[in-house]
């Protein structure tokens, strides 16, 4: 049975596509949903792909991903910089996590520049778009030897 990654997307990403194109670029959620799954089945992996724009949403999903998923790949957006309720669930789920962020926050505004989830991360990747997705999936299929 193939292993399978939760990707889990938080507030304001349903708006991809005409969200700020000038940060965010014109791809939209479900463009990226599409990539995905073709990098996941390349890889060998089930894909579970997510959005909400609720914080209690997405713990019960990281919460999910803990007693399913082999790793969990997210882009918590604006929750990212905000919530204690994200790392404390990444932290109790522990599966590898991937952080991703389709702009590089650290060229941004000096809030962007904490996260709540980088310290129960294995890794974070930003400033690469859409593609930090697929980036994220071949560094957890790399990390459980897949
Ligand atoms: C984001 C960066 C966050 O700072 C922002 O709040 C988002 C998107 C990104 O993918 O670049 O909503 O996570």
């Amino acid at each position: 049975m193939p292993a399978t990654l939760f990707i889990l997307n938080g507030p304001n990403l349903n708006r991809l596509g005409t969200r700020e194109p000038e940060t965010y670029g014109r791809t939209t959620l479900a463009d990226i949903e599409a990539q995905c799954r073709a990098t996941g089945a390349r890889l060998g992996f089930d894909i579970v792909f997510r959005q909400s724009n609720h914080e209690g949403t997405l713990v019960d999903w990281i919460q999910e991903a803990g007693d399913v998923a082999r790793g969990l790949i997210i882009n918590p957006a604006a929750y990212t910089h905000t919530s204690v309720a994200l790392h404390d669930a990444i932290r109790t789920a522990a599966v590898p996590t991937v952080e991703v962020h389709l702009s590089n926050v650290f060229a941004r505004e000096a809030f962007r520049h904490h996260s709540y989830v980088s310290p129960v991360a294995v890794g974070v990747i930003c400033g690469f778009g859409a593609k930090g997705y697929d980036l994220a999936i071949e560094a957890l299929a790399n990390k459980l030897g897949a």
